[in-house]
């Protein structure tokens, strides 16, 4: 398996070298025949080419690729993140990655969070109506088609059941937003009737967000739409302690390929002073590994990384006073223990 690795801008630069030895560490304690090529795409390239994605780049990766590992993009030099949208967005459409998994680890358990990645109000139909020389009118509307909406619920509620969870919660808004809502409510009830073992619960999306700050501990499975699915995982983050914390993986379960990427972004105010944490973009890799069918690695590193991150090496942002370095550097000792 070959990896595209996308460092992008900002801490990406940073977090996303300090995990590479990681991945040659497992793979050749592991044997995982795991190789991979560092892409330049990113702030700098696009201002000194114009390019942000590649011609051909979709191509490349659906060929020669099975997975890319991103670190973020965003740069203060390009305030409309054209080069992001081109290049994550990019991705995301023309690879297909419309499952969004981003797992919520609380000491409570795990709530897996998926959030549909292609398609609601983030397909960007829409358009403007100037009024005197400002915006007068504005619409963005939200698209859902059946295919998407049940492909997407079928792929959760199989993982769902394959990890032995048993509890799923459709978060959704259909009294207000009735059309989308209805449908998302029609395929949930009717793909769940093939999973006996998963008991299905049905949440208001603002009900939903002030039951998971009193209590995450009753939800196991969350299926969202785009826009909800992207708003309630920030608040898992948050409940985890931290952007540095939370990883992600898009995947297309036809084809296979994945986007593992941290859930945080370039962070432009501690760029560049070595204190960024590396954890949640090492444990997007892990993701990564087990997604590949590398169960053992995955959860070695897992269990590395959450001893780390209570230890002395602790980056700023968990409270400690290590370093981006100072972190990885304890990361690597319990696993060189470990394998
Ligand atoms: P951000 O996630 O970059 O930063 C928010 C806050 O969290 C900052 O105070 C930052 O220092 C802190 N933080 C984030 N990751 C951290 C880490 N690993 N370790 C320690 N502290 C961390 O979000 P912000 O500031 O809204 O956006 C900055 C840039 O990143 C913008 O250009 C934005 O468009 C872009 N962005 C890109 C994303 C992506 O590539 N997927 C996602 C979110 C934002
Ligand atoms: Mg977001």
């Amino acid at each position: 398996m070959r990896i595209a690795v996308v460092p992008g801008d900002g801490i990406g630069q940073e977090v996303v070298p300090a995990a590479l030895p990681v991945l040659t560490l497992l793979d050749e304690a592991y044997g995982l025949g795991i190789t991979h090529d560092v892409l330049d795409w990113g702030a700098d390239t696009w201002l000194r080419t114009g390019v942000g994605l590649p011609e051909g780049a979709i191509e490349r990766l659906t060929k020669e690729y099975g997975a890319v590992l991103l670190g973020a993009l965003g740069d203060p030099r390009i305030p409309d993140m054209a080069h992001g949208r081109e290049i994550l967005l990019g991705m995301r459409r023309g690879l297909d990655l419309y499952v969004n998994h981003r797992p919520v680890t609380l000491p409570t358990g795990v709530i897996d969070i998926f959030r549909e990645n292609t398609q609601g109000l983030y397909v960007g139909v829409g358009g403007t109506v100037p009024q005197g020389g400002r915006t007068g009118v504005a619409i963005d509307e939200c698209v859902y088609t059946r295919e998407t909406v049940e492909k997407f619920v079928r792929y959760c509620l199989g993982r769902l059941r394959d990890t032995g969870r048993t509890k799923v919660t459709l978060v959704h808004k259909a009294n207000a937003v009735p059309n989308t809502g209805r449908l998302w409510q029609e395929v949930f009830r009717r793909e769940l009737e093939d999973f006996p073992g998963l008991e299905g619960s049905e949440e208001y999306v603002d009900a939903f967000c002030y039951h998971l700050v009193r209590d995450p501990s009753p939800y196991q499975g969350v299926l969202a739409s785009n826009l909800f699915g992207d708003i309630v995982s920030d608040i898992g983050a948050a409940l985890m302690g931290g952007l540095g914390l939370a990883a992600s993986a898009s995947i297309c379960p036809e084809t296979g390929i994945g986007l593992f990427e941290p859930v945080h972004g370039s962070a432009p105010d501690i760029a560049g002073r070595g204190i960024a944490n590396p954890y949640a973009t090492v444990m997007s890799l892990a993701m990564l590994l087990e997604h590949a069918g590398h169960g053992a690695p995955a959860a070695l590193l897992r269990r590395c990384l959450d001893e780390a991150a209570r230890g002395e090496a602790a980056t700023p942002d968990l409270g400690g006073k290590g370093t981006t370095r100072s972190f990885m550097d304890a990361v690597l000792a319990l696993l060189e223990r470990g394998v």
